[in-house]
């Protein structure tokens, strides 16, 4: 193996930039070169190509983002995107993919590896934490810290004005933010797309809070689990009490990377080259219980990621 390539796609997550630069370091003291695609799939289906030197990857391990660019890619779900793509890898002489990115982008690495027979090993990098097979991707513990610091300040402005706060934090269908964040954040109610909730029920409690006393509450809520602006209205109309709104969106996307998320993509990035060098066909790199894996590809998108309920039971208990 002489030349390897690497990308980022799909929504960007702090700690893509950590990887980029593990991936070209790992690769270069293996003596490989590595070509790097801009602009996600898009870029990749383009041919936009730029070879990637030690010195290239200098001064990013701390940014958020991603250096490389990405783009959400509707081509690469169809036929024709997927053989142009592989006809670039096949252009470029590729031996071997490295694609960072969450389960849509493990998705597209599985059909292009079965349309190029290139050799693929994707890097979770999401900060919905979805990808089945590892228990936790980068960017999610940096995520979770961008939200919890803003649940923080609202917390100040909700106490002092006794007032309720829905908190929308990212998550389009899984849970997985708001829960670490709920229970990071002492929220009084959270709601997640896997667990049915009853709106009327929390009402009662948030009344039954206040007669016991409490002055102010959080509800964190993922976006995939309803609309806010309605259950945030409709819970103002049922309590009396004052409610607020705050939709945190793509703050949660930026930002220095944590510790953990660039040691993770430290790990991660040098993994995958060993795992290219080692002759693996397709995989994605995880860490369980501590341990640094190997995942079957496939297995990261078509399995459903269970969301700790051991954690959100405690959220409730807790809430009191
Ligand atoms: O997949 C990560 C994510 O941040 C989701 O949580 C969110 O719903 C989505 O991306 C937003 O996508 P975009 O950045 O394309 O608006």
């Amino acid at each position: 193996m002489h030349r390897i390539a690497v990308v980022t796609a799909g929504g960007d997550a702090p700690g893509m930039n950590a990887a980029i630069r593990s991936i070209v370091r790992s690769a270069i003291h293996e003596r490989l070169e590595v070509i790097g695609f801009e602009r996600g799939y898009a870029g990749l289906i383009a041919g936009q190509a730029r070879m990637m030197m030690a010195r290239s990857v200098s001064g990013i391990i701390n940014l958020g983002g991603t250096i490389l660019k990405t783009h959400r890619c509707e081509e690469m779900k169809t036929p024709q995107g997927l053989r142009k793509a592989a006809d670039v890898l096949r252009k470029f002489k590729i031996e071997g993919l490295i694609v960072i990115g969450g389960d849509g982008t493990f998705r597209g690495a599985s059909r292009l590896h079965e349309v190029s027979g290139v050799p693929i090993v994707g890097v979770p990098a999401t900060i919905d934490n979805d990808v089945a097979g590892t228990d936790t991707t980068i960017g999610f513990d940096t995520a979770v810290n961008t939200a919890l610091s803003a649940i923080d300040k609202i917390r100040d402005t909700a106490t002092s004005h006794e007032r309720i706060f829905v908190v929308e934090v990212m998550g389009r269908r899984r849970g997985f933010l708001a829960l670490e964040v709920g229970l990071a954040g002492g929220a009084e109610e959270i709601l997640v797309p896997e667990i049915e909730f009853d709106l009327d029920a929390i009402c009662e409690r948030l009344k039954m809070a206040r007669e016991e006393g409490k002055t102010s509450e959080i509800i964190v809520m993922a976006e995939g689990a309803g609309n806010s602006r309605r259950i945030a209205d409709y819970i103002a109309e049922k309590t009396g009490f004052q409610v607020r709104l705050t939709v945190l969106g793509h703050i949660q996307r930026g930002g220095p990377p944590t510790a953990k998320s660039r040691i993770l993509a430290c790990q991660f990035g040098y993994e995958a080259v060993k795992l290219l060098l080692g002759g693996v066909e397709k995989a994605a790199v995880g860490i369980r219980d501590g341990r640094i894996v190997s995942v079957d590809l496939d297995y990261t998108w078509k399995e459903t990621k269970e969301l700790d309920m051991r954690l959100y039971r405690l959220a409730q208990v807790l809430s009191a």
